[in-house]
Formats: structure tokens, sequence, C-alpha cells
């Protein structure tokens, strides 16, 4: 398959470039910094352009997007806008934009995570962002189909608990590799509208 990776520089889009690779496919790798994908989801006008470029693909896997993280009464307006411009619309631009140029099977798979579901102090933007990527994921793929959207949710990575640590005190976390594996049940397999949970 021809795949488009938004976010194939970062811990989790690395690994995926690996191995989406090594199982054969053509993985276009995209980002803000990417040399010759750049792609920035908050602008529509990159997203539009980069599709320009790929032209036809089989899958659209993304693995960026960020959000802060305040105490509730720190957050502000531009705090939340930033956090559902960055994870939520940018990955809905991308399959808005990515409808007319995917296969009429393909699949867009998109990254939420476990604050949408298990909110932990300071997460307010941040899982409220998350929370818009998982009823986007399943209200979409009831008219996307024969086209296909899931989102994959993992808790904190076991391989990012250097950065994430102390906010997930207690939580278990998950090997990047399964996280890896979830995008692939998504992009070779033929469920829609899932959240793909991982802890
Ligand atoms: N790490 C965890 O434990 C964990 C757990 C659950 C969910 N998640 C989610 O998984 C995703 C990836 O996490 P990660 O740890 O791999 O993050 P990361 O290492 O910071 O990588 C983020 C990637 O996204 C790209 N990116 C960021 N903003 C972008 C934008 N506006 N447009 C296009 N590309 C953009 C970055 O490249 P450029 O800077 O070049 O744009 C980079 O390739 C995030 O959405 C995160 O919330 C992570």
């Amino acid at each position: 398959m021809k795949i488009l990776l938004v976010g194939a520089t970062g811990r989790l889009g690395t690994a995926l470039h690996a191995t989406l690779t090594k199982r054969g496919h053509e993985v276009l790798g995209a980002s803000r910094s990417h040399t010759e994908h750049p792609v920035d989801l908050t602008d529509p006008e990159t997203v539009r352009a980069l599709y320009e470029r790929t032209g036809h693909v089989d899958a659209v896997a993304c693995a960026a997007g960020s959000t802060p993280y305040k105490p509730l009464g720190e957050l502000t307006h531009d705090d939340y806008l930033s956090g559902f411009l960055n994870k939520a619309l940018g990955q809905i631009e991308l399959v808005r934009l990515g409808l007319p140029v995917i296969a009429p099977r393909g699949s867009f798979t998109l990254i939420t995570g476990i604050l949408a579901r298990e909110p932990i102090v300071t997460s307010a933007a941040a899982s409220t962002a998350n929370g818009a990527v998982e009823a986007f994921v399943r209200a979409a793929a009831l008219e996307a189909a024969p086209v296909r959207v899931n989102a994959v949710s993992p808790t904190v990575i076991t391989e990012a608990l250097d950065k994430y640590a102390d906010f997930f005190p207690g939580f278990e976390p998950v090997p990047l590799e399964r996280v890896v594996q979830a995008y692939v049940r998504s992009i070779e397999g033929a469920e829609t509208g899932r959240v793909l949970e991982l802890g």
C-alpha cells in the first residue's frame, strides 16, 4: 500500500515508519519539519498541498498532535483553541481533504489517547481534544464507507516514560510496539469506526 504518515519524525511516527516499511508498504513521511513532505496540520492549505503532491494514497496514518497541559484555572481560550487545532481539527482536516484522494477501500487512522477516558490533573484541554477526535471517528465512519476511519488511543507509552512518568502515577504503560500493531490492525484489517484502546 501507499501510506501517508503524518508525524513521521516523532517517537511513535519513527517506529510506525520502520514497521510499515518492513511490512512492504511504501510510506510517505510528513511533518512540519519534514524536508520532502512538509505539512502543518493546523493549516489546511498545507494539508491540501500535501495531498496534491502525494496524489492517490491507500491509507493515511497520523501520529502527530500536541496539546497544552495546565491547571484548569490557568487554561486560556487560546490554550483550548491551540489544543483543538493541533490535535482535533488538524486530524479532521486530514480526513476531510483526504477523502477525494484515498482509495475506495482505503483507511484513515488517527491518534487520540487515554486522556479522553481517564483524565489527569492539567489535562482538560488535552482530554477535550482527544474526546473530539474519538467522536469524529465514530461519526465520520458512518458516512465514509467503504473508506474506513479509526483511531488508536494509547495510555502512556513505555518508551515515553522519561518525559511523562510524573503525569501518570500508577498508570500501567503500553509498549510502543503494541501501539504500532494497533495501527497495522487498522490499516491492513477491515474495521471501521473503532477507537482501538490500549491501556
Ligand atoms: N507519547 C505517549 O506516551 C503518548 C500516549 C498517548 C498518545 N500519544 C499521542 O501520540 C502522538 C505522538 O506522540 P509522540 O510521543 O510520538 O510525539 P512526538 O515525539 O512529539 O512526535 C510528534 C510528531 O508530530 C509532528 N507534528 C507535531 N505537530 C504537528 C503539526 N501541527 N502538523 C504536522 N506534524 C506535526 C512532529 O514533527 P514536526 O515537529 O516536524 O512537525 C513529530 O513528527 C501525539 O498525538 C500524542 O498525544 C502519545
